[in-house]
């Protein structure tokens, strides 16, 4: 990369708590839209954008906002869904209702247009575990907009090219060129905006929690750090984190927690004296 545009990256990233090293395959997207600012600016060059903001700093909202990076698809990382089907929710409801609890409560954040918090009530809906108890997921997200296309449930074929066949018969109907989330589906989620950086959600505790491809890729460390004190607090003591794949929690938190049947799964270690 140019190296003008690198030195603006590393800045932005600075200013706004994030992480370059989660930019760097995707930063064609970001500059996209600062170019747009530019123009919308007649400003230059991103040396001219930078000193705008440092002149103006309510503009950082705006920075923010071209930071922000919304790819999703619905059954991202298959192999993820089946560990949820065949190994996780299994047992996770045997646990809850030997304990006698009655809904499984989830959350996705940074829910994009609704691909991930969808593609878990499609799997609860299709499957045998759905008598055992009511599933309620939370879903929230930053953006109004991806929020109002994720209320609409409208979605092109590009991104179901991961659903499994027998869910894709079952969970969407075909309109024109779109394909339409069933109500039957929808119902199970409720969607809400809402900055992961302010605070969780009162509906917990959650017995699963969806944090992939935004904090534990974009955000920096110490934040990253933070937040999980956070997700810790929100987790059932039973319950799981799902992450990206490719993503790891930050080394000095791995005490406190360990890893599933996947890279992607996470629980919380017990301290003596917590209850099974
Ligand atoms: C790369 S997408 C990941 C979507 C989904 N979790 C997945 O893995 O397919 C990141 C999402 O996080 C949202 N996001 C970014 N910053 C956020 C913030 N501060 N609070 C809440 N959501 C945010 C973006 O709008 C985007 O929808």
């Amino acid at each position: 990369m140019n190296p003008e545009w690198e030195e603006f990256a590393c800045w932005g990233c600075r200013r706004l708590g994030l992480r370059w090293e989660g930019f760097r395959h995707v930063f064609g997207q970001v500059r996209k839209r600062i170019y747009r600012r530019l123009r919308q600016l007649d400003l230059a060059s991103p040396a001219d954008y930078r000193r705008f903001i440092e002149n103006n700093p309510w503009e950082l909202d705006h920075l923010a906002f071209c930071f922000r990076i919304t790819i999703s698809r619905f059954f991202r990382e298959r192999p993820v869904w089946e560990a949820l089907e065949k190994v996780v929710l299994p047992e996770l409801v045997q646990r809850l209702t030997a304990r006698g609890e009655r809904t499984l409560r989830a959350w996705s954040l940074g829910c994009a247009s609704g691909e991930e918090p969808y593609s878990l009530a499609m799997l609860w809906h299709s499957g045998p575990l759905r008598s055992a108890l009511a599933l309620r997921i939370l879903a929230t997200d930053v953006d109004p907009r991806l929020l109002e296309r994720a209320a609409r449930a409208r979605y092109p074929q590009g991104s179901l090219r991961e659903v499994p066949d027998p869910i894709l018969q079952r969970c969407f109907s075909k309109q024109a060129d779109q394909f339409r989330v069933r109500p039957a589906v929808t119902r199970y989620v409720q969607f809400r905006l809402q900055n992961w950086r302010d605070h969780s959600p009162e509906e917990g505790p959650f017995h699963l929690i969806f944090c992939r491809y935004l904090v534990f890729t974009y955000a920096d460390i110490a934040l990253q750090e933070q937040f999980l004190e956070e997700v810790a607090a929100s987790l059932h003591p039973l319950g799981w984190l799902v992450v990206g794949q490719k993503e790891t929690l930050p080394a000095r938190a791995l005490v406190q927690w360990k890893q599933g049947p996947l890279p992607a799964l996470w629980q919380r270690r017990r301290k003596e004296g917590d209850q099974p």
